[in-house]
C-alpha cells in the first residue's frame, strides 16, 4: 500500500468534479487500512464508490478509496442464504452476482450506483425496498482504536436513507463488509411500486422472476436518471421532506394537485422531485450544469462545472422551496 500525493479525484466521484486530493492511498485490505491508520493521518475522507459526494474542494486529507473485495456463501438453510460481501464490491454487481445465483431481496435495488461498504451508511432505498430489509450486520473498522467491531441490525439504527453511521458514529468508522440474508427460493416480490407494476405489465409477464424485477427497475431508472459515467451526477440530490399533518393540509388547500405518501398518522412525505419541479427548476441549465430534464431531484454536471456551481444551484432550489412552500429540503448528498 503507498500513499501517493496530490491525486485527481475526478475518477473517483460520479458527479465528475475535478479537484485534487492532498494525499490518497488506494485499499485493497484491512491490514492495508491498519497501517495506513498507523501512519496517524491528520484528516481522512474514505471514498465508496464516490456516488454520494459533492466536492466544492481540494481535499486536505488523505482520502482512502475502499478497494476490499469478496463475496461469501456464509449459510445455506432451507429457503434463506447468508451472504457476505466486502466493502469494496459495487453495488449493482453483487446485485447482479445474486440474480445470477437466484438469491432474492434485492433486486429492487438494481442499478444504485456506488459500494456494497457505503450503502448502508444512507440505507439506500429504491422501488418500496431499502437495504435495511436484507441487512443483518456489518464489520467495521473504528478509526482511533483500529479495532473492528460487528454491528447488528439493531444497532445501526437505520431510517430513511439515514443510520446510526451519518449520526453518532459519523466519521468514527470504516465499514469493511456486509452480511445480507436473501432467499434463495419462494422469492417474495415486490412488485407494488406503481411504476414497477405498469412496467411488468406492458412486457406482457403474468408471473415476473426476480430477473424480470431487476430489468423492470433498470429499466425505469434508465429512462429517469443519467448515468453518471456520461452525465456527472450524485443520484437524488435531496431527501423527500416529511411534514406534519396539519402542514400538509395548508400545503393542499393551495397546491391540490401535490403528491405525497403517508408515513404515519401526523407525517407525511412529499416528493421533493415535485417541489423542485413545480418551483420551474426541472431542465433548467446554467452552462455546464443544471438540474435534470427528466428527474428535478438530480442535479447534473454536464462536464466541467465546479463542484461551488452545483451547491450554489442546490442553495438556490432550497431558497426558492421555502419561499414558495416554506419547505426545509434537506441534501441526500454529501457536500465537502
Ligand atoms: N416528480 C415530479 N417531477 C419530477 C420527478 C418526479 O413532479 O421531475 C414527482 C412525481 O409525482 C413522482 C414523484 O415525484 O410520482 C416521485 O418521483 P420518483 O418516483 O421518481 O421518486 P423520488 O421520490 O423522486 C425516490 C428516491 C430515489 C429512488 C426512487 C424510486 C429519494 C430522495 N429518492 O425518488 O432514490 O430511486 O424514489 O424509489 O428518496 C437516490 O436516493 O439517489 C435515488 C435515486
Amino acid at each position: 500500500m503507498t500513499i501517493k500525493n496530490n491525486i485527481p479525484l475526478k475518477p473517483f466521484n460520479t458527479f465528475g468534479i475535478d479537484v485534487n486530493a492532498s494525499q490518497f492511498a488506494a485499499i485493497n485490505s484491512v491490514e492495508d487500512l491498519k497501517d495506513v491508520l498507523n501512519t496517524n493521518p491528520s484528516d481522512i475522507l474514505i471514498l465508496g464508490g464516490g456516488s454520494n459526494i459533492l466536492l466544492t474542494k481540494d481535499v486536505d486529507a488523505l482520502v482512502l478509496q475502499i478497494n476490499l473485495k469478496g463475496i461469501r456463501v456464509l449459510s445455506e438453510l432451507e429457503n434463506r442464504v447468508q451472504i457476505e460481501v466486502a466493502a469494496g464490491e459495487n453495488w449493482h454487481e453483487f446485485v447482479c452476482w445474486c440474480l445470477k445465483e437466484n438469491f432474492g431481496g434485492l433486486e429492487n435495488l438494481s442499478l444504485i450506483p456506488g459500494n456494497v461498504g457505503t450503502a448502508p451508511i444512507q440505507n439506500i432505498g429504491a422501488y418500496g425496498v431499502e437495504l435495511k430489509d436484507s441487512f443483518v450486520s456489518c464489520e467495521a473498522l473504528h478509526i482511533q482504536t483500529k479495532e473492528l467491531k460487528v454491528f447488528t441490525k439493531e444497532d445501526c439504527n437505520f431510517g430513511y436513507r439515514n443510520s446510526i453511521f451519518k449520526q453518532e458514529l459519523k466519521g468514527q468508522y470504516i465499514i469493511t463488509s456486509v452480511v445480507f440474508e436473501l432467499s434463495s427460493q419462494h422469492h417474495i416480490l415486490k412488485t407494488n411500486y406503481g411504476a414497477i407494476e405498469s412496467k411488468l405489465e406492458n412486457t406482457g409477464i403474468k408471473t415476473p422472476t426476480i430477473q424480470d424485477v431487476s430489468k423492470a427497475v433498470i429499466s425505469i431508472r434508465n429512462s429517469k436518471l443519467p448515468d453518471p459515467k456520461i452525465i456527472g451526477n450524485s443520484g437524488s440530490f435531496f431527501k423527500n421532506p416529511v411534514v406534519s399533518a396539519s402542514k400538509f393540509q395548508i400545503l393542499q388547500s393551495q397546491f391540490q394537485l401535490i403528491p405525497h405518501y403517508n408515513v404515519s398518522e401526523d407525517s407525511i412525505k412529499i416528493p421533493a422531485a415535485w417541489l423542485i419541479d413545480t418551483a420551474g427548476f426541472k431542465g433548467k441549465t446554467f452552462g455546464n450544469f443544471g438540474v435534470h430534464t427528466k428527474q428535478a431531484l438530480v442535479l447534473v454536471n454536464y462536464g466541467g462545472a465546479s463542484g461551488k456551481d452545483i451547491l450554489t444551484l442546490s442553495l438556490q432550489i432550497q431558497k426558492a422551496v421555502k419561499l414558495i412552500f416554506d419547505i426545509d429540503l434537506e441534501t441526500e448528498v454529501n457536500i465537502l
